[in-house]
């Protein structure tokens, strides 16, 4: 049997075990799912002892993406060493993953929006931000990065700019009026509009030609997503990055394609 789980703090209202278990269950792989909390300072010691107790791969959430891309007790892909957080550990191999970037193109992908050559607006440069500027980047992606503190976006836009060889920008949210008018794709990266009826983008910026796709995953539909829709947008909900890093990650597990569809559901069941 192999035993999977993820590590967090906090960790109990986690949609992981749900998701993993329902592709376990469709796969008929003899694997379970668990939630660790693992306080702050504890993160390298937590690695080792799930090696030691023989646990075969973990996913890492808040707030402890960023030191499991710093210890030296996994070895990180390029990828996770550039963006600097780690969302998925293979304890069989030692390998560190991110797979919350691949996620969130994969999303798109899903919903038929291809990357390269597109124009997208990031708003936001935190966490979640700099996983998805790294990653469009790479595909071909014209990137725009926006954030009320404008300074992180010029930091977060210069960074990639250099790793990725393109040219990203930096501005704050004065300019995105003009930078979502040009654009085809808007992703909200902010956390706003989690549990609470608010939008990072005024809707009057919204044109049809968009597609929007908003990481706030509860509720579902946030307000984002809904004016989006109003004006005719296409929309892509943040549900779906949850879905497609907990896909990848369940194939660099088991080396397995993931029941997507399976594992979907199981998170909606969840998900208001
Ligand atoms: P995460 O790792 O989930 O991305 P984070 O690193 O705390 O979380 O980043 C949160 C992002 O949401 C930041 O870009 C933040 O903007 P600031 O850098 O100016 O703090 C953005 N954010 C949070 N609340 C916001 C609000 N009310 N309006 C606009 N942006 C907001």
């Amino acid at each position: 049997m192999q035993t999977y789980g993820v590590i967090g703090d906090p960790v109990e209202h986690s949609l992981s075990p749900p998701m993993h278990r329902a592709a376990y269950e469709a796969t008929g792989l003899d694997a379970d799912y668990s939630r660790f909390h693992v306080n702050k300072g504890n993160v390298e010691e937590a690695l080792r002892g799930a090696k030691a107790l023989g646990l075969d791969g973990l996913n890492v959430t808040i707030p402890h993406k960023q030191a499991v891309a710093e210890t030296d007790v996994v070895e990180n892909t390029e990828k996770a060493d550039e963006i600097g957080a780690v969302n998925t550990v293979d304890l069989n191999e030692m390998r560190a993953y991110n797979t919350d970037a691949s996620g969130a193109r994969r999303a798109l992908e899903h919903h038929n929006v291809e990357l390269d050559g597109k124009s997208v607006v990031i708003v936001g440069a935190g966490g979640a931000a700099r996983a998805i500027a790294f990653e469009f980047a790479e595909h071909g992606t014209e990137v725009a990065v926006a954030n009320r503190t404008q300074e992180k976006a010029f930091g977060l836009a210069d960074e990639v700019s250099e790793v990725r060889d393109s040219e990203v920008t930096g501005h704050s949210l004065d300019e995105i009026d003009s930078l979502i008018e040009g654009a085809d794709v808007l992703v909200n990266a902010t956390s706003v509009g989690m549990e609470e009826d608010e939008t990072p983008v005024p809707r009057d910026f919204l044109h049809s030609r968009l597609v929007v796709f908003d990481i706030v995953y509860t509720p579902r539909r946030t307000r984002l997503l809904k004016q989006a829709e109003e004006v005719g947008a296409k929309t892509v909900e943040g549900s779906w990055m949850l879905v497609y890093q907990g896909a990848e990650a369940f194939e660099i597990w088991t080396r397995e394609d993931a029941p997507v569809e399976v594992m979907d559901d199981a998170l909606k069941r969840k998900l208001r």
